[in-house]
């Protein structure tokens, strides 16, 4: 067991730029927490892969954070999420948080008519993680999924608010739209920056739910019972790492976090394979 510090940072990965979503609510929520990032910009998207090589990859970048001492560990990637949560939690001694039950969660507190949708990448709505869950917590519940792979090169371009967006937005929304739900759950990382094109499409009566803002409440819940939120004065200090384009991730990065960032580590991922 490692010895956990409350000023040891706080770990976040993803398959590459969508957990930056988790983290811009990381750092609004607990400023003064310093954060290690890691996103895996040689192997995205694992939305498409086999439940095997996502646990795969996973289980690597967890180990990755777990050499720089990370105090817990939040898995951004909704689909590793998903898929491989279990198997985290098991082979780690450190806590891991995903983002389906806190997703969830928030979704069940916030629906009127108990009829929720959930989009995600092929993995996640494949695997049903989100609605064996909510089924699981409520049986009255009525569960929609739709698979809406292109928001992910859509947000990744950073073609926000563009027809181009609204186009596939409506192509994809368009039976969610015939059910009658009054919840949303932005089911992947990169969701949450076409939120306002979803909203649109979806109408203002439907509520969108961004499980990473869910997960950040229950992370700072987790650590505040346990003594382990960083007490320090100082803001925190954030460091990233990826496995390629260390340049395209810093971009996108400040553009998203609207910061500048000092550099962005590259990992090979030799180094990463050898960690198992
Ligand atoms: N991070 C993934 C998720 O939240 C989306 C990108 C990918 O397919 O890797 O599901």
């Amino acid at each position: 067991m490692n010895f956990m510090n409350n000023t040891n940072p706080i770990g976040i990965f993803d398959s590459g730029v969508g957990g930056l979503t988790v983290v811009k609510k990381i750092t609004t929520l607990l400023p003064n927490e310093n954060i290690v990032y890691f996103g895996d910009t040689a192997r995205v998207p694992y939305g498409t892969k086999s439940n095997e090589t996502v646990i795969e990859y996973a289980i690597q970048d967890a180990k990755f954070l777990q050499t720089k001492n990370v105090k817990i560990i939040i898995v951004a990637c909704n689909t590793v999420s998903s898929i491989a949560l279990d198997v985290l939690r098991e082979k780690f001694d450190i806590p891991v948080i995903g983002m389906i039950e806190p997703g969830s969660k928030l979704a069940l507190k916030k629906t009127k008519n108990n009829r929720i949708g959930i989009i995600g990448t092929n993995a996640t709505v494949n695997n049903k993680a989100y609605s064996s869950f909510l089924l699981k917590e409520n049986k009255n519940i009525e569960v929609f999924e739709k698979a809406c792979p292109l928001f992910v090169p859509l947000a990744e371009e950073g073609l926000i608010n563009h027809p181009a967006t609204k186009l596939i937005a409506e192509e994809y929304l368009s039976d969610l739209k015939e059910l009658n739900i009054d919840t949303l759950i932005l089911g992947c990382t990169h969701y949450p920056i076409l939120a306002s094109t979803i909203q649109e499409v979806m109408g203002n009566n439907v509520e969108l739910i961004d499980s990473g803002t869910a997960a950040g409440i229950i992370v700072k819940n987790y650590l505040e019972g346990r003594g382990l939120l960083n007490n320090s004065n100082n803001l925190g200090t954030s460091e990233f790492f990826v496995s390629d384009l260390p340049k395209r991730f810093k971009e996108i990065a400040e553009r998203f976090l609207g910061r500048s960032l000092k550099h962005v580590h590259k990992i090979d991922l030799e180094t990463i394979h050898n960690l198992l």
